[in-house]
């Protein structure tokens, strides 16, 4: 993943280009390598939710898939430029943006062949904090929506995150899994990027007639404790109907509490990141 050498020590690494305290700007990575458990979903429906509340909401679709772009009625296959023209021919992300919704960055077919284009080139770690240079000033929230792997396109969203939220779906729930992904973060700490940490865990397609489900969320936070966002996504068709509109589940059944649950999670989200900045700061 890395050729720097193990010893490398994350002072050395090069400072971040994007901080969190130099900006305030949030850039928050929806990550998981398990496929369809929930990222694209809850990456667009937080994304409005944080909009709702007044922040302005950039969403990022890193997925070659292009789901999130499909979701917001755009046709990734006719889409000219993407974020494959960002990360490898430096595009000004300005460009690439669409607005919907929320401002939407769009992915194309073409960003398939992002992870081997950005292999062969200098700094291809850090494609992707490079381009929030650029619009860091022009929100408060970034969102990015990675694919089920954890390539170099997911790395990018990590080395330029200033937290990842991972949606675990309640049905198949995978520890070895996160294990995993924790352990890909730690490298990325070490080499590329010291701030990056797991920031919450939520349950998706959560169904609590069920004692499998129950039992899920059991284990989950006995493992994972507080990172475990009390809320929870239940399991409704409400999420797959919403994007074959090409709308949010908040703009689609605004009051049902399909958009409600996301309007929670945000809610949460803030209130915790408000707590532990609060916290760091008596540190201080
Ligand atoms: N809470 C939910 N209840 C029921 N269905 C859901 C829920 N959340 C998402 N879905 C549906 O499950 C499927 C997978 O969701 P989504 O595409 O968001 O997952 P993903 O993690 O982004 O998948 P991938 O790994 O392929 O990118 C979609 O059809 C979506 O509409
Ligand atoms: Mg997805």
């Amino acid at each position: 993943m890395t050729r720097e050498p193990a010893e490398t020590p994350a002072a050395d690494a090069v400072a971040p280009i994007v901080t969190e305290s130099s900006t305030g700007v949030r850039i928050l990575v929806l990550a998981n390598q398990k496929g369809g458990v929930a990222k694209t979903t809850t990456t667009l429906n937080l994304g409005v939710a944080f909009s709702e509340m007044g922040y302005r909401v950039l969403l990022i679709d890193l997925d070659p898939q292009g789901n999130l772009t499909m979701s917001q009625g755009l046709n990734p296959d006719s889409i000219e430029r993407s974020m494959f023209d960002v990360l490898v021919h430096r595009v000004p992300l300005s460009d690439i943006i669409h607005h919907r919704e929320v401002d939407l960055a769009v992915s194309s077919i073409d960003l398939a062949g992002a992870e081997l284009a950005l292999a062969a080139m200098m700094g291809r770690e850090r494609a992707l904090e490079k381009a929030f240079v650029e619009v860091r000033d022009k929100y408060d929230i970034i969102l990015v929506d990675t694919p089920p792997s954890l390539g170099l396109l997911t790395i990018n969203a990590f080395v330029a995150a200033t937290g990842v939220i991972v949606p675990v779906q309640c049905e198949y729930l995978s520890l070895r899994g996160l294990v995993q992904l924790e352990n890909t973060l730690a490298m990325v700490r070490e080499n590329l990027n010291p701030r990056v940490a797991v920031e919450g865990i939520v349950a998706t397609m959560f169904d609590g007639r069920t004692l499998h489900a129950r039992e899920a969320i059991e284990i989950l936070e006995e493992n994972f404790g507080d990172l475990v966002y009390k809320t929870r996504i239940r399991k409704t068709i409400r999420y797959a109907e919403a994007p074959v509109k090409g709308s949010s589940v908040l703009k689609y059944d605004p009051t049902g509490s399909a958009a409600e649950a996301y309007r929670d999670l945000a809610k949460e989200i803030h209130k915790k990141e408000e707590a532990r900045k609060k916290a760091a700061g008596h540190g201080a």
